[in-house]
């Protein structure tokens, strides 16, 4: 195989990655993109696949690389299929933790036997910028790995291990803490980019695998998902630095795309809640205005009625818009909902649903929700697309939703002042569907629950739902 077909090939493996992500953008196209990203990663694999053979002389090697794909191919595919919608970032976090790992096995790997990897001649010491692509692509993998593991353990909340738990692990000096080890593993890269030395390299994996560590445990357990995003970003960087090194074109673009994507992800997501990166990052949110709320709310009074209440004001209407929210994700009521839904639109009644960019606590969670249970696309709207529809809708419904549809988002001064929401609170009457009063993941108390045309609807988004929908008329 000559180099020029690598290359062409490398080359259609990238675009059909950039068609992933374009396709990935839209629930109608995702599935296309989905195959776009599964064929661009064939071909990027089997092209390597014949690389190695060809620079080896022969398949020497081969059967180890085929035997790893079908032991990570296969646990892949398992892990996958298993998995719940509510489990999903937690498997993300898994797969970065696994990049992490694999770009500091490929820089160890690198400064074993740098000729194996082409980097330099037989017994002769790697060049200097490879050295520092190495070192960096190492600390960044090893962060990564850390990092991913920790967040792992605090969006699956199972486990006693303290640093595993979704409370944040705060102590004083911890950001001086972690400025000193970043500097020491900046001292350390140029003492492996000076003299070439394990024990230099060695520190640098060591100092990686500590702050991975250190810079997720003050986060609470809730913001995982923009640290998750975070640390694709950065497994795509680590991959792309290792690119550099291997002078592997495939992995430099493909690295790059995962790391820019990553971060552009991150930003959204920090947009949509109105908090910068840093208030994320240095952690700490909500945790006492939830007590705060919790114990003003049993001061007030709210209207609250039955499913079979809720089903005659939602059978007179004209229009509903259906906000769903985390509670919906937890109660896996998707499936209710759309019957709900498919009940109202036979009975002459507009239905529409409105998603806001950050309900539930993944990117595209309430979106993933509904296509699992094959809502229509045409009945799904955007934030923007909706908004300005509120005023003139008869019914909005929320299902487990709390903080997207709180006014305090208008009121200086409260933890989520600027956050954009759905303003529900316009329309002509509001059903509530939550379990009890508790505060939303801010932890604030939402006002909407207490207006006059607002009927709260106690209990589990299914059980509610489904009684809901027998008892529409
Ligand atoms: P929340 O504000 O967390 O509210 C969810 C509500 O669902 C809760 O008030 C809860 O009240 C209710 N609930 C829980 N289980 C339920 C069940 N089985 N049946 C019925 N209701 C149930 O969720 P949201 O409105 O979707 O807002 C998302 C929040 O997460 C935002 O603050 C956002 O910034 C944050 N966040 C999102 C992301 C992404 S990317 N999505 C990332 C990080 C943070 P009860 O306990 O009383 O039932």
């Amino acid at each position: 195989m000559s180099m020029d077909l690598v290359t062409i090939l490398y080359l259609v493996a990238s675009v059909c990655f950039i068609q992933a992500l374009k396709g990935l953008s839209h629930p109608t196209t995702s599935i296309r993109g989905n195959v776009f990203g599964m064929v661009g990663m064939l071909i990027a694999v089997l092209t390597t696949a014949a690389l190695i053979v060809q620079l080896a002389g022969g398949a020497l090697g081969l059967g180890w690389v085929l035997l790893g794909l079908l032991v990570g191919g296969t646990a892949g595919s398992v892990m996958a299929q298993r998995v719940e919608m509510t489990k999903m970032p937690e498997l993300v976090a898994f797969m970065h933790s696994m990049i992490g790992l694999a770009a500091v096995f490929i820089a160890v790997a690198a400064v074993a036997e740098p000729w194996a990897f082409s980097i330099s001649g037989h017994g002769q010491p790697i060049p200097g910028g490879n050295r520092v692509e190495l070192a960096l692509g190492a600390f960044i993998g090893a962060i990564t790995f850390t990092g991913s593991v920790i967040a792992f353990g605090k969006l699956s909340g199972k486990y006693k291990f303290r640093l595993f738990q979704g409370r944040p692990v705060q102590f004083a000096g911890q950001h001086w803490l972690n400025l000193g080890l970043g500097l020491l593993a900046v001292f350390f890269i140029v003492g492996f980019w000076h003299s070439q030395s394990w024990l230099d390299i060695i520190l640098v994996i060591a100092l990686g695998f500590a702050l991975g560590v250190l810079l997720i445990i003050p986060i609470g357990g809730a913001d995982m998902p923009v640290v998750v995003s975070m640390l694709n970003s950065y497994s795509g960087w680590a991959a792309a630095g290792i690119g550099f090194s291997l002078n592997n074109a495939m992995l430099i673009i493909a690295g790059s795309l995962v790391g820019s994507s990553g971060a552009i992800l991150s930003y959204i997501m920090c947009k949509a809640m109105n908090r910068s990166f840093f208030n994320v990052i240095l952690g700490g949110f909500g945790g006492d205005a939830a007590t705060a709320a919790a114990g003003a709310q049993e001061q007030r009074n709210v209207k609250s009625g039955s499913a079979d209440d809720a089903a005659f004001v939602l059978g007179n209407a004209e229009s509903v818009v259906i906000v769903p929210g985390y509670g919906l994700a937890v109660a896996r009521a998707q499936h209710a909902v759309k019957e709900l839904a498919a009940k109202l639109t036979e009975k002459g009644i507009d239905v529409k649903y409105a998603i806001h960019p950050v309900a539930g606590r993944m990117p595209g969670h309430m979106n993933v929700l509904l296509a699992e249970a094959e809502v229509p696309y045409d009945q799904v709207f955007e934030m923007e697309d909706i908004n300005g529809e509120f005023g003139q809708v008869d019914v909005a419904i929320i299902l487990g939703a709390n903080d997207v549809v709180n006014p305090a988002a208008h009121v200086k001064g409260t933890a989520i002042y600027g956050m954009p929401i759905l303003e529900a609170y316009k329309a002509k009457t509001v059903i509530v569907n939550k379990r009890s009063m508790a505060a939303g993941y801010a932890g604030l108390d939402n006002e909407l629950f207490y207006m006059d045309k607002t009927m709260m609807v106690f209990g589990d988004a299914k059980k509610v739902v489904e009684d809901m929908t027998k008892a529409v008329e």
